[in-house]
């Protein structure tokens, strides 16, 4: 089975397995897990943030931001494909009761002055607190909804300025920020810049089985560590899972470039058949988004010869490259694709 439908199906390869079992351990909800402590001082100094803390996954990751930086009643502005607002099951109102405003733009990006539009200004008749109170702004780099695209850095920087002219925090959904920072060869520090909050996560392109961390100032980290513990997160002998983090990024990183070839020769090649249409624009990093006249048609029809892959709406089909799947299986995948969506 070529397994394509997300990057989160790998399974850990041995080596990884051998350094978890080994991992050293302790409490971590005691802060006593070396590895754990490991992990975070090693993220934070990638992002460039003075403290970081592990989180079983993204979406508690991104939930403990939203709760860190807003107040009950606060509006939260996001790209309208953001992860927080489509595949977080209203969370955002479930544990922090706010209200997320959408902002559309191609390639999930968006534009300050899009930014500036959507925070109401003071009126002179009016009282502020007759305003949705605004507080914080979202991005997701890079983005998967809109194909595991890249934020252009100057639009995200003009953003970052906006929003901070705007008095807002600024939370960043790095989920594959490892990809953003392979496919530009920005440093990821560069890339984490300017957000109060970071997200990324190790079980995706990385290929850890668990895990994900929100990195920030150390103000920011304490008040998380706090939500952690309250939404459950407050898992023990982590270190066993923070140990496969360490691995992924120790060794999984550099090959994430192989990934994004992958990607874009699978891409070119289905976008070659009569049936299925991609925007090849879009396909910047691991995630290869195509339409084709009955998504689920044709995903049923590739399974049956081994291809699995995600239809996501009637009409769209996604396939993502990972750790476990090589340039001839992504090869392979594109004729089996071809081949079917001619026969549909
Ligand atoms: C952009 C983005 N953010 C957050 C998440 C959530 O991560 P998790 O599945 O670990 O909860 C995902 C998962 O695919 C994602 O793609």
């Amino acid at each position: 089975m070529i397994d394509l439908r997300s990057d989160t199906v790998t399974n850990p390869t041995t080596e990884m397995r051998r350094v978890i079992a080994e991992a050293d351990v302790g409490d971590d909800v005691y802060h006593d897990d070396p590895t754990v402590n490991e992990l975070e001082r090693t993220v934070a100094e990638l992002l460039g943030k003075e403290d970081a803390v592990f989180v079983p996954t993204g979406t508690m990751s991104n939930q403990i931001a939203l709760r860190v930086h807003t107040e009950p009643g606060d509006t939260v502005i996001v790209h309208a494909a953001a992860h927080i607002r489509r595949h977080e099951l209203g969370g955002a109102a479930h544990n922090s009761g706010v209200t997320l405003a959408p902002l559309d733009g191609r390639y999930g990006g968006f534009t300050a002055e899009q930014l500036t539009a959507a925070v109401p200004e003071p009126h002179p008749a009016l009282p502020s607190h007759l305003f949705d109170p605004v507080t914080l702004v979202c991005l997701e780099n890079t983005h998967n909804d809109a194909g595991g695209t890249v934020w252009d850095i100057d639009e995200m920087r003009r953003v970052l300025k906006t929003a901070s002219g705007l008095g807002l925090k600024k939370h960043l959904d790095g989920a594959r920020l490892w990809n953003a920072a392979a496919a530009t060869g920005i440093d990821l520090a560069v890339l984490a810049a300017g957000f109060d909050t970071v997200n990324v996560c190790f079980s995706k392109g990385l290929g850890a089985p668990v895990g994900s961390a929100l990195a920030g100032s150390a103000k920011h980290v304490a008040r998380a560590r706090r939500f952690k513990q309250i939404f459950g997160g407050g898992f023990r002998q982590a270190g066993m899972l923070a140990a496969g983090a360490l691995f992924g990024l120790e060794h999984h990183r550099e090959r994430l470039a192989e990934d994004h070839a992958n990607a874009r020769s699978f891409a070119e090649a289905v976008n070659a058949a009569d049936k299925i249409e991609v925007d090849l624009g879009s396909v910047q990093t691991n995630l290869v988004y195509f339409e084709t006249p009955d998504a689920s048609a044709l995903v049923d029809a590739c399974l049956t010869d081994g291809v699995s892959m995600l239809a996501l709406g009637p009409t769209t089909v996604r396939a993502v490259f990972h750790l476990d799947v090589s340039a001839e299986d992504g090869a392979r995948a594109a004729d089996i694709v071809r081949h079917r969506s001619a026969s549909l």
